[in-house]
């Protein structure tokens, strides 16, 4: 049977050897527990005189293959971690927000889906996370991952379906009354009848999210002190920085560190402008806190990432 991610059929084969193996070793314990507290016991003629005191070799042979077959352990669980969290290229990405209590998905091209998730068999999909109020977790077990969604900060996890069907979707973090019923699932179908389906939707007022993006940023003003252009003579007078090019890029700030502006770091600079102030400019951003909502900020954060010189193949 293939496991639904190859992720999950990694755990899979990590977690039987760890059980393996550690019922190997605790069936070697009681064994020779047994015999030798039967061997030893009250009234049984052995050979008492001069007992060991110690024995290098025995404590050797004992602790060094356990601490061996541990951290490798170790190491194989922390790569599968890294794996399941790395920005690894990606085919599709998909915003999920969650709030109490649902979880509501929305495709780059512009579906909006509330506690259903329609994914493509086969492709690598980056789901980029927060949370509207307080933390949830978002809990796959089919595919054996599982992540925190914060408000305010943006995580990310990567899955790449391998299995058609239905899965269901947890919230593995108690987040209030309903928390229990805070459930949905993830379809993976294949592709022409993912195709078929995204034809399917009621389109979303405005196609793709860039484009809802863009009419956003110039709605509510950025484009007056931000320049979304490569750079050129006339943005010297913008107020604030340009952002072309901006996401993933490194950023200087007036205290000297630099950051990545990363979404959480975008996120931050839009609802808390003047927490990190980029280098070169004045605290003047006003908050857009309770002004465009993170539903909205995804659409711009859409709109951002267009921002950039097309790649050529
Ligand atoms: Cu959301 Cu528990």
């Amino acid at each position: 049977m293939t496991a639904p991610s190859e992720i999950a059929h990694k755990v899979d084969h990590l977690f039987f050897w760890v059980v393996t193996i550690c019922t190997f070793v605790f069936l070697c314990i009681i064994i020779a527990m047994i015999y030798l507290g039967y061997k030893y016991r009250v009234g049984a003629k052995v050979d008492r005189a001069n007992p060991p005191r110690s024995h290098l070799g025995l404590e050797l042979a004992w602790t060094l293959p356990t601490l061996i077959v541990f951290i490798l352990f170790f190491i194989n669980g922390a790569n599968l971690y890294t794996k399941s969290k790395a920005p690894i290229d990606t085919d599709m990405e998909v915003y999920v927000i969650a709030k109490q209590w649902m979880w509501k998905f929305q495709h780059t091209e512009g579906h909006h889906e509330i506690n259903e998730l329609h994914l493509p068999l086969g492709k690598k999909i980056k789901l980029t996370m927060l949370s509207e109020d307080v933390i949830h977790s978002f809990f796959l077990p089919d595919f054996r991952i599982k992540q925190d969604l914060l408000p305010g900060r943006y995580t990310t996890l990567m899955l790449k379906p391998q299995k058609e069907g239905v899965f269901r979707i947890y919230c593995s973090e108690y987040c209030g009354s309903k928390h229990a019923q805070m459930l949905g699932r993830v379809i993976v179908m294949n592709n022409p009848s993912f195709e078929k389906w995204k034809l399917a939707q009621r389109p979303w007022p405005g196609k793709i999210t860039s484009s809802r993006g863009q009419k956003l940023f110039n709605d509510y003003g950025c484009i007056a002190c931000h320049s979304t252009r490569p750079s050129d003579v006339l943005d010297q007078d913008m107020a604030g920085p340009s952002l072309w090019n901006i996401y993933n890029k490194k950023v200087t700030l007036t205290d000297g560190k630099t950051i990545v502006a990363d979404e959480s770091y975008i996120h931050r600079a839009v609802y808390e402008p003047n927490a990190m102030i980029v280098k070169g400019f004045k605290p003047q951003m006003p908050t857009f806190k309770g002004i465009i909502t993170n539903e909205e900020f995804q659409d711009i954060l859409g709109f951002l990432k267009t921002l950039k010189s097309e790649k050529k193949p």
